[in-house]
């Protein structure tokens, strides 16, 4: 029995050295110490020998069992650790590699647009002003003379949130709003850029938009100063050699009123498809001040004169860019913004 236990004991430790898997250390531990292992088979033919033997045998099989539990239990262990070390090794991290970039954003077209109108005019010392998006009735309309039923409000169809507040038409009620914040009859040269609404939606028109209004007012403004500041602009935004045609016009908040054309940028003025063969692209409306309009909003027209105007941003980005759906601005196509 004894000699048995020897060769048994010399067996499950030489293959246990050539073990190399934790699978295989599994099944040498099923082998020899399962419930119907080798060792658990001698341990029940105990019952067969002489009380005298038993128990010397008996602390034999059991010091055995632990002895190839314990090694069986380190063989797994170091084998754990080296495939753990194994798999540290594979993912280890190359700290010298490039990192990732993170992709920078950069601004929108109208934005871009609005910014090269704005120094323009900053230029020529007006100052920005900005005004609320959700307005009253009574400053979009009545204090730029028109009340309530005046048909020209037809032109701009507008979201009424209650029938007094609306969202804002057009960036004019900013002109009441400048003005008597800046007392009578003192004199005024600001520009408002800022977002419009109207229910409007097709390749020209979006129901949110932008302008840039412009206000001047001072002793003795002219007409004269109103062709010559939109003239300049008009050169500063679309290059020298653009001219400028001023075509009369109504808005019940200037008077006269003009609307401004530029030479088409496209052609030079010689006709194509995007003027229309007319060989003018019109850019803004204009005019001089309406006296009632000064009245208003405290100003004396007898001792102050001024003009305004008040441009569409989305027009004037497709004219600079080369943009024929005004709708690209606002659907967010990265292929699109990305090329700005
Ligand atoms: N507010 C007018 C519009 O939106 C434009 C305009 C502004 C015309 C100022 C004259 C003077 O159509």
């Amino acid at each position: 029995m004894e000699q048995q236990l020897k060769a048994l004991r010399e067996a499950a430790i030489a293959e246990l050295a050539r073990v190399t898997d934790l699978e295989e250390a599994h099944d040498l531990r099923v082998k020899y110490l399962g419930r119907k292992g080798s060792l658990t088979t001698v341990l029940r033919g105990l019952g067969g020998l002489s009380p005298e033997e038993r128990p010397r045998i008996g602390q034999i099989v059991n010091e055995l069992r632990d002895e190839l539990e314990d090694q069986i239990n380190q063989k797994a262990a170091d084998l754990k650790k080296a495939e753990l070390n194994r798999k540290i090794a594979a993912e280890r991290i190359d700290v010298t590699l490039p990192g990732r970039r993170a992709r920078l954003g950069h601004r929108h077209p109208v934005t871009l647009t609005v910014g090269r109108i704005k120094s323009i005019f900053m230029r020529m010392g007006f100052s920005v002003a900005e005004g609320s998006e959700v307005e009253t009735d009574y400053y979009n309309f009545e204090l730029l003379n028109m009340p309530p039923d005046h048909p020209a409000r037809d032109m701009q169809d507008s979201f009424y949130i209650t029938p007094e507040i609306l969202l804002r038409t057009h960036t004019s009620p900013v002109q009441a709003r400048t003005m008597q914040a800046a007392g009578p009859n003192a004199p005024v040269r600001v520009i408002v850029p800022g977002k419009t609404y109207r229910c409007d939606y097709d390749a020209t028109h979006s129901p949110m938009f932008h302008q840039v209004e412009g206000l001047v007012i001072d002793k003795g403004i002219s007409f004269a100063d109103l062709k010559g500041t939109l003239d300049l602009f008009a050169k500063e935004m679309f290059g020298s050699s653009v001219r400028t045609r001023f075509r009369p016009s109504f808005f019940p908040f200037t008077e006269p009123s003009a609307e401004v054309d530029i030479s088409c940028v496209i052609c030079g003025g010689s006709g194509c498809r995007v003027c229309k063969g007319s060989g003018w692209l019109e850019i803004l409306g204009s005019g001089m001040t309406h006296p009632r309009v000064l009245e208003l909003s405290g100003y004396d027209p007898s001792q102050v004169s001024g003009f305004a105007f008040g441009m569409g941003v989305e027009r004037i980005a497709m004219l600079v860019y080369g943009i024929d759906d005004l709708r690209l601005f606002y659907e967010n196509d990265l292929r699109f913004l990305a090329q700005f």
